[in-house]
């Protein structure tokens, strides 16, 4: 795809993320809050999907992972010793000209010189620390005594509650301590849609271990995470591994691996992988004095365990499921004519909705009982959505559009009118063929239930 192809592709997906309520700009009726959105509806189904997939398969499913919902609020000497106070910066320039505050290490060089991307202007300050957590005030009073931060990241509740966990869940290592949750960054520059957001939710785990295990737990995370994202439904030809040099890791790593994904706006980081060795949580004994280490029963050791880290952010993932379902094909009108049809193709596991039901005609008192009734038996399984309104043909556009993955039409056949055998059948229509069947009603749960789960 060009440039330009790419640049229209993102724009007719922002546009569809408001008109179907994927996403809105937050505060959008008093001017837009920038970097921060609304989730709609649909979005928000989507966001839970794949929260409750993420927490399925890394703690559900798994004996060495137990989960933790940490505070956002933050005490100040958590984030000094995990160096977010002192270091936690991106360089940041102002243009002289539009007075635009820019981050130093996007800007683009025209003629050897940086550039404004606002104005065009070369006047630029040079760079300095910004810091990007965002400070608030605890209580009534106003002194620097009653600082606190927002979380720049869920990960610093996960190591300043390590023995907590460790006491309460008895885990031996290596074992993790999961959590999705809220984390805030200032961002100088909020881009790309929800790429880049001041506010943002991140999925993260905390999986300690003995020292000569780290470097084999990262392989072991990294092709874990890339099952994840195949599992979601992205296309793996457009997930990529950057094998982080030495000179662009933090210098406690001893290796880091981003997972990227093909953005229409480019290639960019989904998820960190890293082995942050001991790290964190010698900084945190330093600073609080506290024994953060580990005994281990059989060999008669005390040592402080080392960790390995995917952490993954949530608003990323549905915007890289979003711009990866999102198609264009063609389909028949009512009057047989080819339309362009716009499909979003999502996993059914990740699909906000997972089926529609549709009563052939609204006037007819008897399809629409039974389609009720459908809707009813569906629904403790699935999110299932009811519609009587309009063409069929219609119906299942508006369906595509949002990507529900299976359309059940109950019709004459389905009230016996057509033939006995037919009685208590319904049409199931497969969202990507557009191929129709005919299904037992007592039959329907257990086949949409088995792709969706
Ligand atoms: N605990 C490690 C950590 O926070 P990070 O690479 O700074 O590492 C992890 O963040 C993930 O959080 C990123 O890969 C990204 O998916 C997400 N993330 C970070 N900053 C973000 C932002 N401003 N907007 C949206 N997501 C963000």
């Amino acid at each position: 795809m060009t440039a330009r192809e790419n640049t229209q592709r993102m724009e007719k997906i922002v546009s569809l993320c408001k008109r179907r309520g994927f996403i809105f700009q937050s505060s959008e009726i008093y001017g837009g809050l920038n970097g921060v959105w609304d989730y709609g509806p649909l979005g928000t189904e989507l966001k839970n999907n794949l929260k409750q997939y993420w927490w399925k398969v890394t703690v559900r499913n798994r004996d060495d992972v137990v989960g933790l919902d940490g505070s956002i609020l933050t005490h100040p000497a958590v984030l000094k010793a995990s160096g977010h106070v002192d270091t936690f910066t991106d360089p940041m320039v102002d243009c002289r000209t539009c007075k635009a505050r820019l981050r130093a290490d996007q800007l683009a060089e025209k003629n050897g010189a940086k550039q404004c991307p606002n104005c065009g202007g070369k006047d630029l300050t040079e760079a300095r620390p910004f810091n990007l957590m965002f400070q608030t005030q605890m209580g009534a009073s106003a002194d620097p005594a009653s600082i606190a931060y927002l979380r720049p990241e869920t990960a610093q509740s996960i190591f300043v509650q390590f023995k907590n966990v460790l006491d309460v869940s008895r885990k031996k290592l290596p074992f993790g301590i999961a959590q999705i949750g809220k984390a805030f960054r200032n961002e100088i520059n909020p881009r790309n849609f929800t790429f880049r957001s001041r506010e943002f939710e991140q999925m993260e785990l905390e999986y300690f271990c003995r020292p000569e295990q780290g470097m084999d737990l990262l392989a072991y995370w990294l092709k874990e995470r890339i099952k994840f994202y195949e599992e979601i439904g992205i296309n793996r030809k457009r997930l990529h591994i950057l094998d982080v040099p030495d000179k662009d890791r933090a210098f406690y790593s001893k290796g880091t691996f981003d997972i990227e994904y093909e953005f229409p706006f480019g290639r960019q980081e989904l998820e960190g992988v890293a082995y942050r060795t001991d790290y964190d949580l010698q900084q945190h004994i330093k600073a609080s004095g506290k024994p953060l280490d580990y005994f281990d029963e059989e060999t008669k050791e005390r040592f402080v365990p080392h960790v390995v880290e995917p952490s993954a952010g949530v608003d990323r993932t549905v915007l890289a499921l979003i711009c990866d379902a999102y198609d264009e094909d063609s389909a028949p009108d009512e009057k047989g004519k080819m339309e362009t049809r716009i499909v979003m193709r999502f996993h059914p596991r990740m699909a906000p909705i997972k089926c529609a039901v549709f009563p052939l005609l609204k006037n007819k008192e008897a399809l629409v009982a039974k389609a009720r009734e459908v809707q009813a038996l569906l629904r403790p399984h699935m999110n299932v959505f009811y519609d009587e309104g309009g063409a069929i043909g219609r119906r299942y556009r508006r369906q595509d559009e949002i990507g529900t993955p299976f359309g059940l039409t109950i019709d004459f056949e389905t009230l016996g009118e057509k033939g006995e055998e037919l009685r208590d059948t319904v049409t199931l229509r497969d969202r990507d063929s557009m191929k129709q069947a005919r299904i037992a009603i007592k039959d329907l749960v257990e086949t949409i239930s088995s792709k969706i789960c």
